[in-house]
C-alpha cells in the first residue's frame, strides 16, 4: 500500500547524537492532571530540533489551553476530529502520515482503554489508529488505577499488539495523594525514550561495557588518591551505547554523574574493585570502552586509622604501590578480536605520540587520544575534542559534547564491528 504524503521509508537515515532533530513529533496529550506537564515535554522536543504537533483530547483541554501548545509549537492544534477548519489546515490522517513518532503523554486509564479496544472517537485516538509511526505511551494516573489488572492487560495489548512502547509511569507523590507509581514519567525521561525508538539501533544486541569516573585509593579512613575525572565522558558513551540498542554494563567509580537511565551500573571506588567487576563484565562483553582515569598507584600501606597532623613528621612521605594496567591485562589475554577494546589516552604533550604508543602496547583496537590540556577538552567539562587513533592512522573528531563525541567513538566501534563481521561469518561457512 502507498503512503499519499512523505513516505516514512524515504527518510534519510539520523545522526544517532541527535535523533530528534528534524523529526516529526505529534504529541498526544490526554485528560488528566499531568496534562500540563506535556507544555514541557513539547517545549523539550521543540529544542531538541524536533517539527512538533499537538492533538488534544476534549478533556485534556479542561487541564490546559491548547493555545499554550500553540504559542510553544507555532502550529495549529489539533482538538476536534470534526471541524471544518482542523481538518483543512492539519487533518488527522496527514499528521498521522507524516509522524515519525506519535507520544501520547499523559495516556490516562481512560485513554489507554480506548487506544487498545482500536477506536479512533477523537483526533488522539484517530491519530494513534491512523499512523504507520512508533507510538510510545507515558501513562499518568492513580496508582490503584495503574494496579488494576484490566489497565495491565491494556497496556499489554498495545505493546504486544500494536508493538507501542512504554515510558513510566514514575514513582511518587501523585495528584491524589496517594504515594507510588502512577506519575507521568519526567519530560526528559520521555523525550530520551522517544530518542531512543528513533536512533538507529546499530548496537543491537551488542554487549558493552564502559568503565567511567575516577578510582580513590584510601591513604586512610579520610584521604585518598584521587584524580579529577567526573565520569561525564564515560557515562556519556554508556548513554550513547544503549540508545543505540546495546546491552550495557557501565562501571562507575566515585562520581556525582547520575547513571544513564535504562544502563546496568556497578559503583566501584578503587582500582581492585574496578579489576574485579571488569573481569566479570568482560569475559561476557563484545566491547570493552575504558574511558576511567584509573589511579596508577595506591598507597601501599593505608593507615586504619586517621592519620594525626604530626604524626608523619615535617616530610611525610606515603609509599606507593603499582595498580596492575587493567587495561594492557584485557589486551594481553583477550584471544583473537573479541571484545574489540577500546582506550582512552589522557596527555597533556605529544598526545598522538603516545596515544600510538598505548595502542601498541596494550594490544586494543582503538585509542581515543584525549588533549586534557586543552581548554573545553577532557576532565569535568561538558564538552570534549579527541582524536581516535587505530592501526589504519589517525582521525579527528570535531569538538562537541561529551555525547556528541561519544556517538563519533561509537560511529567508529560500529564500522569496526562491520568490517570484522564478514571474516567471522566466512569462518563459519
Ligand atoms: O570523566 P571526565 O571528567 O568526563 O573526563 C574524561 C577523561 C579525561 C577522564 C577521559 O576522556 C579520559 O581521557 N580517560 C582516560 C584517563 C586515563 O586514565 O588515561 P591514561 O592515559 O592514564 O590511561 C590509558 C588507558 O589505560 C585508559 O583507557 C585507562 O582507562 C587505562 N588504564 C590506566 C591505568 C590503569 N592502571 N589501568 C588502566 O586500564
Amino acid at each position: 500500500m502507498e503512503a499519499p504524503s512523505e513516505p516514512r521509508a524515504d527518510r534519510a537515515p539520523r545522526d544517532p547524537a541527535k535523533p530528534l532533530a528534524g523529526a516529526n513529533v505529534v504529541v498526544c496529550v490526554g485528560g488528566g492532571i499531568a496534562a500540563y506537564k506535556a507544555a514541557e515535554v513539547v517545549r523539550r522536543f521543540d529544542k531538541a530540533g524536533a517539527h512538533v504537533d499537538v492533538a488534544m483530547t476534549e478533556r485534556a483541554q479542561a487541564f490546559i489551553g491548547p493555545l499554550t501548545f500553540q504559542a510553544l509549537t507555532r502550529r495549529p492544534v489539533f482538538t476536534d476530529l470534526f471541524s471544518l477548519t482542523e481538518e483543512a489546515t492539519i487533518g488527522h490522517i496527514q499528521l498521522a502520515d507524516r509522524a515519525d513518532l506519535v507520544v501520547v503523554a499523559p495516556a490516562t486509564a481512560n485513554l489507554i482503554a480506548r487506544l487498545a479496544a482500536g477506536q479512533a472517537d477523537d483526533p488522539v485516538a484517530a491519530i494513534a489508529l491512523a499512523t504507520k509511526a512508533p507510538v510510545l505511551l507515558a501513562p499518568s494516573m492513580n496508582v490503584h488505577m495503574w494496579a488494576h489488572p484490566l489497565v495491565q492487560a491494556n497496556v499489554r495489548r498495545l505493546v504486544d499488539v500494536a508493538g507501542y512502547r512504554v515510558v513510566g509511569p514514575g514513582d511518587g507523590f501523585l495528584a491524589c495523594r496517594w504515594v507510588g507509581p502512577g506519575r507521568l514519567a519526567e519530560p526528559a525521561d520521555i523525550v530520551e525514550a522517544a530518542a531512543h525508538v528513533l536512533s538507529v539501533q546499530d548496537l543491537a544486541g551488542a554487549r558493552v561495557v564502559v568503565t567511567a569516573g575516577p578510582t580513590y585509593e584510601a591513604i586512610d579512613p579520610a584521604r585518598f588518591i584521587g584524580n579529577r575525572s567526573s565520569g561525564k565522558m564515560g557515562a556519556a558513551i554508556a548513554a550513547a551505547a544503549q540508545r543505540r540498542g546495546a546491552e550495557v554494563t557501565l562501571l562507575l567509580g566515585p562520581s556525582a554523574v547520575p547513571p544513564p537511565i535504562g544502563v546496568r551500573t556497578i559503583a566501584v571506588e578503587t582500582a581492585a574493585q574496578l579489576e574485579a567487576a571488569l573481569g566479570d563484565a568482560a569475559a561476557r562483553a563484545d566491547v570493552v570502552v575504558m574511558a576511567a582515569a584509573v589511579a596508577d598507584y595506591r598507597a601501599a600501606k593505608p593507615a586504619a586509622h586517621k592519620l594525626k597532623r604530626g604524626e608523619l613528621g615535617k616530610k611525610a612521605t606515603i609509599e606507593l604501590a603499582a595498580n596492575p594496567d587493567l587495561l594492557a591485562g584485557l589486551g594481553a589475554r583477550r584471544k583473537g578480536r573479541a571484545p574489540l577494546l577500546v582506550g582512552f589516552a589522557a596527555e597533556t604533550e605529544k598526545v598522538l605520540e603516545h596515544a600510538r604508543k598505548k595502542l601498541e602496547v596494550k594490544k586494543v583496537d582503538l585509542i581515543v587520544a584525549n588533549d586534557v590540556s586543552e581548554p573545553g577538552a577532557g576532565f569535568a567539562v561538558d564538552t570534549n575534542r579527541v582524536t581516535l587513533v587505530d592501526a589504519d592512522g589517525a582521525t579527528e573528531v570535531p569538538a562537541g559534547t561529551k555525547a556528541e563525541v561519544a556517538h563519533r567513538i561509537l560511529d567508529r566501534v560500529v564500522a569496526m564491528r562491520a568490517a570484522a563481521a564478514p571474516v567471522k561469518k566466512r569462518k563459519a561457512r
